[in-house]
């Protein structure tokens, strides 16, 4: 028996991931970026065990199976595959995150999950590998492999597609929880349905391949002005694209347009602040870390806020042969 535990953290993404070009391998349509947080922590632990008849899933306590049981072992086989072994395993996690509230559990867990995966059976993965391997079970997750600021190139195959650092000014994140609800649609039934059925899905990939370019520069530069309309707009053009589908998918509720009016409002005020949402109603508000606690006090009136640094990436953080 052996067994291994990592943490993750999750990610927001300024520019975003939203759309596959091969589901089976996990590349996406175009490249994304990222910031890893320094909150809500996923910890997983990994046993593999030869008297087991099969995988097992355990998350904040409770036994899981169907779907994300089936997701953890088919990750669970590509481990074994890379390690030429058999056994099964054990999964027991812990998720600080509302999972599947938009708030990307999905990034955190199987960023954690690589790491503790990979160890458990033996392998001794670079942070690319793990990055790769990470995007099998989950695209963003690939992202919380890396500290900080990561960049997740396209790449053309299995092996080009991985997430690395890339220089960036120093922000912060305001997280704007307005609803811990279960997300209506899975990001991944969502993306399928946006390239099957929205009009506007080409011009979403050529403009994001775009997008990204400048928002590496925008990075690079230290412009964190710039780096937040980026990312505001390329968020409202997700949502835009994802309520274009049939038929329709929308995460935007009216409480999420009160924070974003808020947003604005604080702008008009001079505040540094930009929105970015992921597949949810949550808003997330880009900023100078100086700026950060009025823009949460302002908020608190109408979401439950907290403050988010850059984060490290996913960790072993125990090993037992
Ligand atoms: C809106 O990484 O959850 O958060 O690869 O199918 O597991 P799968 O999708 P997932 O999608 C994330 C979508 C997003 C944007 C982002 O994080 O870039």
């Amino acid at each position: 028996m052996t067994q291994a535990t990592a943490v993750a953290h999750p990610n927001i993404a300024l520019v975003k991931y939203w759309g596959k070009r091969d589901a089976t391998m996990n590349l996406p349509a175009t490249g994304s970026l990222s910031m890893t947080l320094d909150v809500f922590p996923t910890t997983t632990t990994v046993t593999v065990d030869e008297t087991l008849a099969a995988d097992s899933l355990e998350l904040d306590g409770c036994t899981l199976e169907g779907t994300p049981l089936d997701r953890v072992a088919r990750f669970l086989d590509i481990v074994r595959g890379l390690a030429g072994a058999s056994a099964h395993a054990r999964v027991v996690t812990t998720n600080a995150v509302p999972t599947g509230a938009g708030l990307a559990s999905s990034a955190s867990g199987f960023a954690a999950l690589a790491v503790a995966a990979s160890a458990a059976y033996g392998l001794d993965l670079t942070p690319r590998e793990l990055s790769r391997l990470a995007r099998r079970g989950s695209g963003s997750a690939s992202r919380s492999i890396v500290s900080g600021v990561a960049v997740w190139h396209a790449g053309d195959d299995d092996e080009t597609s991985f997430a690395e650092p890339t220089a960036a000014p120093d922000m912060a994140m305001v997280i704007a929880t307005v609803e811990e609800r279960e997300k209506p649609v899975s990001s991944r039934v969502a993306m399928v349905r946006t390239a099957e059925t929205s009009p506007f899905y080409p011009a979403w990939v050529t403009s994001t391949a775009e997008t990204l370019e400048r928002m590496v520069d925008a990075c690079a530069a230290g412009d964190l002005d710039l780096v937040g309309r980026i990312a505001e707009t390329n968020a409202l053009r997700m949502h835009a694209l994802i309520q274009s589908c049939d038929p329709p998918i929308r995460y935007l509720t009216s409480a999420s347009l009160t924070v974003l009016d808020r947003i604005e409002a604080l702008r008009a005020d001079g505040v540094l602040a930009y929105a970015t949402i992921d597949a949810g109603p949550n808003v997330v508000v880009l900023c100078d870390p100086a700026q950060a606690p009025r823009i949460a006090d302002d908020l608190a009136a109408v979401a439950s806020t907290v403050v988010a640094r850059p984060g490290p990436g996913a960790r072993l953080v125990e090993a037992v042969a």
